[in-house]
């Protein structure tokens, strides 16, 4: 914990060398009653896992593999905010720590190069009206090498090193990472959305263009035009129609 420059976040953290998922950890330790701001870090994982149960690639020291413990008392349908609130925190700190200033593709992967570079899983525990925890795993490829991703991930995917042409170390990155988390949180909750949504938009690259919107019932095109005040991606269809999407249940495609 040296080195922290957060007050609460973080404060209470779990480092190991493997697990499975540190998302899983996390679920469970939240199960147990960790507090607000715990944090899971582990050098590699051997079940990580991303968006629609697919797995995480997450070789040892090559990257950040994170979750956090958050306790906030808003109703299960603002959680999704906090998935965008991530994203914005994330990019934040990976533009102060290397100057790249990464891209946010709807609702929370960080594009640069117009590849992955960073994914976050939102894993929730609500009852009807309140939200028991959220667990944001954060999987940031920092060093990784072409040869770390496999075939079929390879096209898709990059890693700061690969962008930059040199390592990055993970530690300092780390530290402003949570840093920026905090910060955000912080003002979410005494600001609101508002704040989140701006940046999430200035730093978009879903906005303006043709998408794909795929989800459990349909596929529809059009023009990604905005996010609402619950986080939800607005789309205006070719006869003007605009629908509303709620970043669980949709994965997005460059039309
Ligand atoms: P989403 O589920 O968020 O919509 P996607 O399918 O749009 O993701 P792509 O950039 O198109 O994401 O594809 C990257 C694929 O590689 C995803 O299936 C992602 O889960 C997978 N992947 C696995 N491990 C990694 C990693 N370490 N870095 C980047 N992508 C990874
Ligand atoms: C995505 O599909 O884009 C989300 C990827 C999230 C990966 C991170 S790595 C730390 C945490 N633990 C997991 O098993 N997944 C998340």
């Amino acid at each position: 914990a040296a080195g922290l420059k957060t007050s609460w976040l973080g404060r209470n953290l779990y480092y190991y060398d493997e697990v499975g998922s540190t998302n899983q950890v996390a679920k469970e330790l939240a199960d147990g009653g960790a507090p607000e701001g715990t944090v899971v870090i582990a050098e590699a994982q051997t079940g990580g896992r991303g968006r629609r149960g697919r797995s995480w690639l997450s070789p040892p020291h090559k990257g950040i593999w994170f979750s956090v413990i958050l306790r906030p008392r808003v109703t299960p349908a603002l959680a999704s905010q906090l998935t965008l609130l991530a994203a914005v925190a994330v990019a934040a700190a990976i533009r102060r720590h290397t100057g790249l200033p990464p891209g946010i593709k709807w609702p929370n992967d960080l594009l640069a190069g117009g590849r992955k570079v960073c994914g976050i899983l939102t894993e929730i525990k609500a009852e009807i009206d309140a939200i028991e925890y959220v667990v944001l795993g954060t999987g940031l490829n920092v060093n990784m090498e072409a040869g770390d991703f496999s075939p079929e991930v390879r096209p898709l995917a990059t890693s700061l090193f690969l962008e930059l042409g040199r390592p990055v170390a993970r530690l300092p990155l780390f530290q402003e990472i949570l840093y920026q988390l905090e910060k955000w949180y912080e003002r979410w909750q005494e600001e609101g959305f508002d704040p989140v949504r701006r940046a999430w938009k200035e730093a978009s690259v879903t906005l303006g263009r043709e998408v794909e919107v795929n989800s459990w019932r349909e596929v529809f095109r059009g023009v990604a035009v905005d996010i609402d005040a619950e986080g939800a991606l607005l789309v205006r269809g070719g006869g003007g129609e605009v629908r509303r999407f709620n970043s669980g249940e949709v994965s997005l495609r460059p039309a």
